[in-house]
């Protein structure tokens, strides 16, 4: 028995074409499980096949490929109805979801209706300082499982544990709302009567993720599993641009503590960088460009959001943090994702280093009044006109394009295995087999 796992892991904010990405390697590898192991609903990952186009924000980007398995493992945290939607709007396209398809962890944490309230709540109170979050209640669900009054899959199916955690949460909850949001109280038979209707559901799928990995490991045939890193190392509980990161660890540590996989010797550890950086929300953001490019990039590569559909903020690609990331999460192979936005642009920009107080810095500091007060050097590349859509070799592409590839290889260290020429399955080059 031969197990090949691979990690997929966003090196930027996010947003960098995972879904893609994940669906491509999946058709090609025969890819056996594929596992979500971070975020949740926030994440919003687009898989385009011919005409049709699918947004996953909870279930795993392999999910539309026949025979293979797919997995929420317990650093996920659930929305049961936007779940549930996901499941019946696969299905619509005649993908059936059984349970031998999708398995979903007994740990993993569920998100509640005051988890959306009081993320609202506190993101308006914090008027122009807010985070820009997409407003899921990701945080504070986060929030309550480090509190220890989170409520799980596993207990959302026991009707007696559900209504008991229920209630004694909406007991604080609702005081919480009243007294200091001075909002409405969240109805108690209403939430459960909710939310027992969605396990009924959600039953078939729940699963000892744990143990059946186990029995994986155990068996005699072959397996090859990606792990779907959600959102970006930039937007990493402990690695990202904090206070303004999402809720979880969505690098390469995640995966030990949210898959319920322990046993993995990494064949490859994919970063995938955008040929350019971009952020939803506020925070830190030494590249960006507030101009006509900005404006361009923005455009061009349909630069809003796929689950909150706000407009991404758009800059040069920054090579300190394609450094920082291959570092954080040990990345041997990179993605070029989006390199065709950058075609039409005369003269392309990359930061090298950053400048502050008169001394350069080569590398990313994670710290707030470093990168307040930051300053990119930026280094002019030459750009080219020719559409690369439709490309299919290395070789066959404009040579400042070459150019461009190889600077990344050279300043990171890292080959660009695979790059990304287009949202469509078929526009993908492939330089280097990455299994
Ligand atoms: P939250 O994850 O909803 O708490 O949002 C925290 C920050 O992470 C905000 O800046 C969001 O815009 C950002 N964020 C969360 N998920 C994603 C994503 O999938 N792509 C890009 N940004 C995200």
């Amino acid at each position: 028995m031969v197990i090949k796992s691979v990690a997929i892991i966003g090196t930027q904010w996010g947003d960098e074409g995972k879904g893609k990405i994940v669906d491509f390697i999946t058709k090609k590898y025969n890819i056996t499980h594929v596992v979500r192991y971070s975020g949740g609903n926030n994440a919003g990952h687009t898989i385009i096949v011919g005409d049709k186009k699918i947004v996953c924000h909870l279930l795993p980007s392999g999910i539309i490929n026949p025979g293979t398995i797919c997995i929420i493992g317990n650093g996920v945290v659930i929305d049961p109805e936007v779940l549930i939607k996901e499941i019946q709007k696969i299905e619509m396209l005649n993908i059936k979801i059984t349970s031998d398809k999708l398995k979903i962890s007994e740990n993993a944490h569920i998100i509640m209706p005051y988890h959306k309230q009081i993320e609202l709540k506190s993101e308006e109170s914090k008027g122009r300082n807010k985070i820009g979050t997409t407003g899921r209640g990701i945080g504070p669900t986060y929030a309550d499982k480090i509190n220890r009054i989170g409520i799980r899959i596993g207990d959302l199916i026991n009707k007696e544990i559900f209504s008991n955690k229920l209630k004694k949460n909406l007991e604080f909850y609702n005081k919480l709302l009243i007294s200091i949001y001075n909002g409405d109280p969240i109805n108690y038979e209403k939430v459960l009567e909710e939310y027992i209707n969605y396990a009924e559901i959600i039953r078939p799928f729940v699963e000892n993720v744990n143990h059946y990995f186990f029995k994986l490991l155990n068996s005699n045939s072959d397996y090859i599993i990606i792990f779907e890193g959600a959102q970006g190392t930039l937007l990493d509980i402990d690695y990202g641009t904090y206070p303004y990161v999402t809720s979880s660890n969505s690098t390469l540590g995640g995966i030990f503590t949210g898959s319920g996989f322990g046993n993995i010797q990494f064949n490859k550890i994919i970063g995938i960088a955008k040929a350019y950086s971009t952020r939803v929300g506020n925070g830190p953001f030494p590249t960006e460009l507030k101009d006509d490019i900005g404006k361009y990039l923005q455009n061009k590569g349909k630069e809003f959001g796929s689950t909150t559909g706000r407009p991404r903020r758009c800059g040069w690609l920054d090579i300190p943090i394609l450094k920082y990331s291959v570092n954080i999460n040990n990345i041997n192979s990179i993605v070029l994702t989006k390199l065709d936005v950058l075609s039409g642009i005369k003269k392309l920009k990359i930061c090298t280093k950053y400048e502050l107080d008169g001394k350069e810095f080569d590398y990313f500091i994670n710290n707030q009044t470093f990168l307040d007060n930051c300053r990119p050097v930026l280094e002019e590349i030459g750009g080219w006109e020719e559409d690369i859509t439709n490309i299919k070799e290395f070789e066959k592409l404009p040579d400042n394009c070459k150019k461009y590839i190889r600077k990344i290889e050279e300043m990171t260290k890292v080959p660009v295995d695979i790059i990304s020429t287009g949202p469509d399955r078929n526009q993908t080059i492939i330089r280097n087999e990455i299994l």
